[in-house]
C-alpha cells in the first residue's frame, strides 16, 4: 500500500533577536509578564515570508541530498504572503528550481498541519510523488507594535519539510476542523493590525486541541499512553499544558521552542519539528502527535509515525518506491537517520 514519510526538514529564523527585554522598552510590559503568561522569553525578526520559506526549503533539499528538480510540488503555508498575487510558492519553485506545480495554503495557524494532510493525499492519490512543504511567517509585519496584548506573543521564521512516497503510510490518522462562526476573534484585515481577542482564543484553542487530538488517536485507534512526542502549535505554553492535561499526556512528551521563537504561525510546527529532530528527539518507530490552532478558527491534528530514516518499522529500507534510492538514506549517509 502506497503511503507517504517525512524524509528530510529544514528551517530558518531570522538574525535579528528582539526580547522581552528589548520590549519593555517601548511598551507598557514586563519580561516577568510575558514569560509568566506566555512562556516566550524572545523572537526572531526580520526577513520576508519567501526568503524564509526559500532558506528553509533550500535547507530540508540539501539535507536530503536532493535538488529542485526532485521536486513536484512547492506548498507554502502562510498567512503573512508577501504580495496578495502571485502565491509565495512560486517565488520559491523560481529560487530552488522545482520543476513542478506550487501554490500557497492559508489555514492561520494550523496551515503546516493541513499541508501535511493534502500532501500526504496527493502523493497515495499518485499525483506526486515528493513535495516540498513549507511553513513560513513573518508575523512582525502585521502585529502593532504599540499594542502589549499582541506584540508579546508573534515571532518570524520558517520551517520546511520533504513529504516523499514511501512503501507504507506513515500519516496513521488526522483531523481537520474549522468554525468559522468565530472569526472575529482573530482576523488581520487588508492593511490591518493583528487583531485579537485573546482570552477568549485561549479557551477555544485549548478545547480545539484537546478534541482533535482525541479524533485523530481514536481514528489511528492509538492511545494517549502510547504518543511518543507532541508537536504543539507553538503559540502559548499554558495553551500546550492544559491541553496535555486534558489529553493526558504528560508535558514531558511536547517539544518547546517557543521560549526562543515566540509564535510563528504556519511556520512554528515545522520549526519546532527540525529543533526536535536535529535534537535526535525524534526515533524512527516513534508516535508523533501535531497539533495545531489558530484563526478561522481552525485546528487539525496529525499522528505520525515517525520514519524519516527509511520504511515505517525502522527497517532502513524504505526510499524511493522505484528503488532509485534517494532521500530515506538507507545507508544512513545523509537524509533522515537521527537515532
Ligand atoms: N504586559 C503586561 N500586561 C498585559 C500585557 C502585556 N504584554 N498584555 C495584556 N496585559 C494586561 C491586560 O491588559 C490585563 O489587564 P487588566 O486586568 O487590567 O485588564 C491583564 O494583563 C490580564 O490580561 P488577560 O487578557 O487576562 O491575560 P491572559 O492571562 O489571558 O493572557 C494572552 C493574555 C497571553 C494573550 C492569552 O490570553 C493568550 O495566550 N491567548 C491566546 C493567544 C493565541 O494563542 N493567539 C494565537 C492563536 S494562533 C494564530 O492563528 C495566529
Amino acid at each position: 500500500m502506497m503511503g507517504a514519510r517525512i524524509s528530510s526538514w529544514g528551517s530558518a529564523l531570522p538574525d535579528k533577536t528582539l526580547t522581552n527585554v528589548d520590549l519593555e522598552a517601548r511598551i507598557d510590559t514586563t519580561d516577568e509578564w510575558i514569560r509568566e503568561r506566555t512562556g516566550i522569553s524572545e523572537r526572531r525578526i526580520g526577513g520576508s515570508t519567501n526568503e524564509l520559506a526559500i532558506e528553509a526549503g533550500a535547507a530540508a533539499l540539501e539535507r536530503a541530498g536532493l535538488s529542485g528538480a526532485d521536486i513536484d510540488l512547492v506548498i507554502l503555508c502562510t498567512t503573512t504572503p508577501d504580495r496578495l498575487m502571485p502565491a509565495g510558492a512560486a517565488t520559491v519553485q523560481d529560487a530552488l528550481g522545482i520543476a513542478g506545480g506550487a501554490f500557497d495554503l492559508n489555514a492561520a495557524c494550523s496551515g503546516f498541519v493541513y499541508g501535511l494532510v493534502v500532501a500526504n493525499g496527493m502523493i497515495t492519490a499518485g499525483s506526486a510523488r515528493r513535495i516540498l512543504l513549507i511553513g513560513a511567517e513573518t508575523m512582525s509585519r502585521v502585529v502593532d507594535w504599540d499594542d502589549r496584548n499582541t506584540a508579546v506573543l508573534f515571532g518570524d521564521g520558517g520551517g520546511a519539510v520533504v513529504v516523499e512516497a514511501s512503501p507504507e503510510p506513515t500519516l496513521l490518522a488526522s483531523n481537520l476542523g474549522s468554525d468559522g462562526a468565530t472569526r472575529h476573534l482573530l482576523y488581520i484585515d487588508h492593511g490591518g493590525y493583528l487583531q485579537m481577542e485573546g482570552k477568549e482564543v485561549f479557551r477555544k484553542a485549548v478545547r480545539a486541541c484537546i478534541d482533535t487530538a482525541q479524533k485523530t488517536l481514536a481514528h489511528a485507534g492509538v492511545t494517549a499512553d502510547e504518543v511518543d512526542v507532541v508537536i504543539p502549535h507553538q503559540a502559548n505554553f499554558r495553551i500546550v499544558d492544559a491541553a496535555c492535561r486534558g489529553l493526558g499526556i504528560p508535558i514531558e512528551k511536547t517539544i518547546s521552542i517557543l521560549e526562543h521563537t515566540g509564535n510563528t504561525s504556519a511556520a512554528s510546527i515545522p520549526l519546532a519539528m527540525a529543533e526536535a529532530a536535529d535534537a535526535g528527539r525524534l526515533h524512527d518507530g516513534d508516535l508523533v502527535l501535531m497539533v495545531g490552532f489558530g484563526a478561522g478558527m481552525s485546528w487539525a491534528s496529525a499522528l505520525v509515525r515517525w520514519s524519516a530514516g527509511g520504511a515505517p518499522d525502522g527497517s532502513g529500507a524504505g526510499g524511493a518506491p522505484d528503488g532509485s534510492g534517494t532521500g530515506g538514506a538507507p545507508d544512513g549517509s545523509g537524509a533522515g537517520a537521527t537515532a
